[in-house]
């Protein structure tokens, strides 16, 4: 280490001693042997640092000259600044400023335990290969059903009636109409995550919401087949729950996917005995391979081009990692739930 760096590493210390002591003094004749010690012309110690200059190489010398400088200034306003407050205490009588008292702790936020989720999914996709997509709250019935091979007279509308609003517009039901919106104005290959809240007429109760999250995934190219589909969601589910998790797909329908399936999860999991056992099963999403129709209706040759596409939700995934049994907990707003489930 040469002369510069020493110099420098002593500023570093200095600053952060005199920094500390001046925050601590508690009154006036404290702080004044303070300024005295560190910051005084004759025998402060940053001005013993900056005399010491003159013995560096010249092309050393500006550096640590304004780092010195730079920790002069520091030094000086925290001391100013103590000061009004002690100045302040002491014409205010000590009663009604106790200095000794404790600080309040500022309160610190965290990420909602949903996004976190989604955040942990959308790392495994993007190691995959996928891009981060988004679509609007209010879609128009072409994107939210039609697009999607959902005729309006199909009875899933029927469940679907939501909220709607003037013109044939409605707050979506699902996330699934971005899939529509990419593939209209992106061509093939196609590997996308959209993440986003959804809207049903669904009464709250422990496992619904009538807002919630809702994860889309979707993937299109040439040559994309049902093994793309089952490995790809396979790989997901072992890297978020772990290695051992077992993976089921279930035959189910949705209007826009051909053929359609529930994915399930098995998870293995110690007890805190020790002890390893199984889950039930876990319903975790809707999926199943791009319905040729939907490829037809954004223009793409379905002779040439398949898919695959999934929805989750990230909220019921949630529960599940941290042990929450009534998810309208995520939406009443209360801040301790927050505190709670912050990542260390
Ligand atoms: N959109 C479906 C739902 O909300 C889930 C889904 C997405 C199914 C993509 C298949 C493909 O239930």
């Amino acid at each position: 280490m040469d002369d510069s760096d020493s110099l420098l590493e002593a500023l570093r210390s200095l600053e952060v001693e005199a920094l500390t002591a001046v925050r601590h003094a508690s009154d006036a004749a404290t702080l004044e042997a303070l300024r005295v010690r560190y910051l005084g012309r004759k025998d402060g110690r940053i001005s013993a640092i900056l005399r010491s200059l003159g013995s560096l190489p010249p092309q050393e010398r500006p550096r640590v000259g304004s780092e010195a400088n730079r920790v002069r200034d520091a030094v000086e306003a925290a001391w100013r600044e103590r000061k009004s407050l002690l100045d302040r205490a002491a014409s205010a009588g000590r009663e009604e400023l106790d200095l000794s008292l404790p600080g309040r702790e500022a309160w610190r936020g965290a990420k909602h335990p949903v996004l976190q989720v989604v955040d942990e999914i959308w790392e495994i996709f993007r190691s995959l290969g996928f891009t981060r997509a988004r679509g609007p709250e209010v879609e128009s019935e072409w994107y939210n059903f039609v697009a999607l091979n959902t005729p309006l007279d199909h009875p899933v509308v029927d469940e679907a009636d939501t909220f709607y609003l003037k013109g044939g517009y409605l707050l979506r039901t699902h996330t699934s109409p971005v899939q529509v919106r990419v593939l209209e104005k992106y061509p093939p290959p196609v590997r996308i995550i959209a993440p986003g809240m959804v809207y049903r007429r669904d009464t709250p109760d422990p496992t619904h919401t009538p807002a919630f999250m809702q994860l889309e995934g979707l993937v299109v190219d040439e040559g994309i087949s049902f093994v793309d589909f089952k490995a790809t969601l396979a790989e997901f589910a072992r890297r978020f729950w772990g290695p051992e998790t077992r993976v089921r797909f279930r035959p189910s329908f949705f209007p826009f996917t051909e053929p359609s399936a529930e994915v399930d999860v098995k998870r293995v999991v110690t007890k805190a005995d020790g002890s390893v056992e199984e889950t039930p099963w876990l319903e975790i999403m809707g999926a199943g391979m791009v319905d040729p129709a939907v490829l037809e209706n954004v223009g793409i040759d379905p002779e040439r081009y398949t898919g695959f596409a999934f929805g989750m939700g990230p909220a019921r995934i949630a529960a599940l990692k941290f042990g929450i049994k009534d998810i309208r907990v995520f939406f009443d707003n209360d801040v301790r739930l927050l505190g709670q489930l912050a990542l260390p």
